[in-house]
């Protein structure tokens, strides 16, 4: 269990609690007064009639005291020039993801595949509600042990999809009733991950999978990645991999992955590009993902392309190739004839094959597309390769013209950027480590910050455990605003145990590249509309200097809120750190959101200040 320390702290100074304590003293005086006051036949009735009057104010005023102390009470907490505080959603909309209605879409027209895509215009039938945890919740166990084993209540699963969980990427076990377990190093679980990742290893000609990081292999994106053991093993490797699949009503593997601590979004690429920058990867990765590749005149190869780095690798495994013919002589109507030439167009060469493998490499030389040869797909006129916020797909090759064309086998063997590549950014190697400087000491405020005490008026009571800061009791962070990533690299810096989603807000310098190169996970978002993740699925959001950038592209602050609110886990934290201005305007959202709240000067003379929340645990 995540904390057991912190329920039981919770259920001590629980912020909710004063107030059913005062009403429950209210109650308790009433049966007093009910007792001593009004019993006709008590042997005290001759004393209790000439005692009465004086009960009678006392308890008066008592009763008005409570009163008082009780509208104090709710008025601090709810801030007492705020609206309401918002009710609970529905049950239906337990797992509720805006912008992803499939039988909206089917009935607005949208079909082959495009009905699961990502349509926001339709989001406009915004409910004032906060979205519920569904009934058998439980906070998640904590990390590592949370990466192997989750808690079934808390995600939308069917009895069906333990059935058909077969293949290997979404190998899993019921382990109790109400537990699912995955893969476990002590082999207790077989998935054949790790010998499948050593055979990806050699063939691209390396010794072992642990020579991936040497090679420049650091940040992979993998496609339906199952359940997310593969890209579990590679963090265990030290690279970062990204789930990445279309969004589900049941059985949602970003939605399982998240569950475990791992890097995952929803995102699909059937109409749109994805939302990340052109050479952002080193590998990009299918297994049986349920793309066909060889459709649409090979306008989701080329979003793979777009995606890769020079010298990039794309691995897909699909049995579906192996059955229709397993050598390059194949078959008629195989769907590896069509791959292989639209390969061939993208300048890739296969390097290898095995089994149901595939593995292409994209070209380090800029100048094959150009050159006309293999008739090769023309590259991207300027304007086609701007900021890929969700743009249509393209026909042609992105990317070739950027400064950032630099093949990963280039790369600094370190994981601390050299200034070249910097500047390749833009960025400036003193602006860099000032602002990772700052992270560093901002991070230490923040941990100390986070303890359960100051959510509580009560002082510690003799004899109670000293509560220890909340190791590993937060695992997939988002960093609203990343900027360079300096909050990720300084929670690294500090051994904690954490990933970091490294959001780049769009309208804001985007510094997408320069975090994925650091080997962070990172995603462009525009904060004006819902974040594409299922509910409950990060332990903390961080946004620093967000708040004033979305007020001055004016869009709806509460709508903010309630989105921080449904992709936060009950017991989850909130850092917002801000203007003065803004951040009395997040604290009357907070109590609205019914987080509890604290407002923090840093005393340094600057009018910035920090807004530090926690979302209850609401059942009703
Ligand atoms: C999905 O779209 C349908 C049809 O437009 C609508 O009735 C339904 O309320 C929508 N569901 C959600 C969860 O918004
Ligand atoms: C990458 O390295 C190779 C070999 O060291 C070199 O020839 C090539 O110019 C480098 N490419 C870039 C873009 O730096
Ligand atoms: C106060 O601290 C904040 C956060 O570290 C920083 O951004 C700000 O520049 C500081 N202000 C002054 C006047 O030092």
């Amino acid at each position: 269990m995540r904390s057991p320390w912190f329920s039981k702290l919770f259920l001590i100074f629980g912020p909710r609690l004063p107030r059913n304590w005062l009403l429950l003293c209210l109650i308790c005086i009433l049966v007093v007064i009910a007792l001593f006051g009004s019993s006709p036949s008590s042997a005290f009735d001759s004393v209790a009639s000439t005692a009465e009057p004086q009960i009678y104010t006392n308890y008066r005023r008592l009763k008005e005291r409570a009163a008082s102390d009780y509208l104090e009470l709710r008025s601090l907490s709810s801030g007492a020039t705020s609206p309401r505080e918002f009710s609970l959603c529905g049950r239906d909309r337990e797992n509720y993801v805006p912008c992803y209605n499939v039988s909206g879409n089917l009935l607005a027209g949208f079909k082959d595949g495009e009905e699961f895509d990502r349509h926001c215009e339709a989001y406009q039938e915004q409910q004032n509600c906060l979205v519920r945890p569904p009934k058998d919740y439980k906070i998640p166990i904590k990390w590592p042990i949370g990466r192997d084993v989750i808690w079934s209540g808390n995600v939308k699963i069917t009895k069906d999809q333990f059935l058909s969980s077969g293949s290997m990427t979404k190998r899993l076990m019921l382990l109790e009733e109400n537990q699912i377990a995955f893969h476990s190093e002590d082999g207790l679980i077989y998935d054949g991950v790790k010998d499948y990742s050593r055979q990806i290893a050699e063939m691209i000609g390396l010794g072992s999978d642990t020579e991936f990081f040497q090679a420049g292999v650091r940040t992979v994106l993998d496609i339906g990645c199952g359940f997310g053991s593969f890209g579990a093993h590679l963090l265990s490797l030290k690279l970062m991999a990204i789930c990445i699949a279309a969004y589900e009503l049941t059985g949602g593997q970003v939605q399982l992955a998240l569950e475990r601590g791992l890097p995952a979004t929803i995102g699909s690429f059937i109409s749109k590009q994805l939302p990340y920058p052109s050479l952002s990867f080193d590998m990009v990765h299918c297994a049986q993902c349920g793309i066909p590749w060889e459709k649409k005149d090979g306008m989701f190869l080329i979003e793979v392309d777009r995606l890769l780095k020079p010298g990039g690798y794309f691995v897909l495994t699909s049995p579906a190739i192996q059955q229709h013919g397993s050598s390059l002589t194949t078959k008629k109507g195989s769907m590896f004839k069509p791959i292989e030439e639209f390969t061939k167009k993208l300048c890739w060469s296969l390097l290898s094959q095995q089994d149901d493998t595939f593995i292409w490499q994209k070209t380090m030389d800029a100048y094959c597309y150009i050159s006309g040869k293999q008739n090769a797909i023309p590259p991207c006129k300027d304007g086609q390769d701007g900021q890929s916020y969700y743009q249509p797909l393209v026909p042609c090759i992105s990317g070739t013209s950027s400064k950032r064309w630099i093949p990963i086998q280039n790369r600094s063997s370190g994981s601390v950027l050299s200034t070249a590549e910097l500047e390749v950014h833009g960025v400036r190697t003193d602006d860099f480590f000032e602002d990772l400087q700052n992270w560093k000491s901002m991070l230490r405020n923040y941990w100390s910050l986070l303890t359960p005490l100051i959510f509580s008026d009560h002082p510690k009571r003799p004899g109670d455990e000293d509560p220890l800061p909340p190791h590993n009791m937060i695992r997939n962070v988002m960093d609203m605003n990343a900027h360079y990533g300096g909050l990720n690299a300084a929670f690294l810096e500090a051994k904690k145990s954490v990933w970091v989603m490294n959001v780049v807000p769009i309208g804001t310098h985007n510094t997408l590249p320069l975090i994925l190169n650091q080997g962070f996970a990172g995603v462009l978002h525009d904060w004006c509309e819902p974040f594409p993740t299922y509910p409950r699925t990060y332990d903390m959001l961080h946004a620093n200097g967000l708040l004033s950038h979305l007020m001055s592209e004016g869009c709806s602050m509460r709508n903010l809120f309630l989105e921080m609110d449904r992709i936060l886990r009950p017991e989850g934290w909130v850092v917002v750190s801000d203007k003065m201005g803004p951040i009395e305007k997040a604290r009357s959202l907070a109590a609205q959101m019914r987080w509890e709240a604290r407002v923090i000067d840093l005393q340094n003379g600057s009018d910035q200040r920090l807004l530090l929340c926690q979302k209850p645990f609401l059942r009703k």
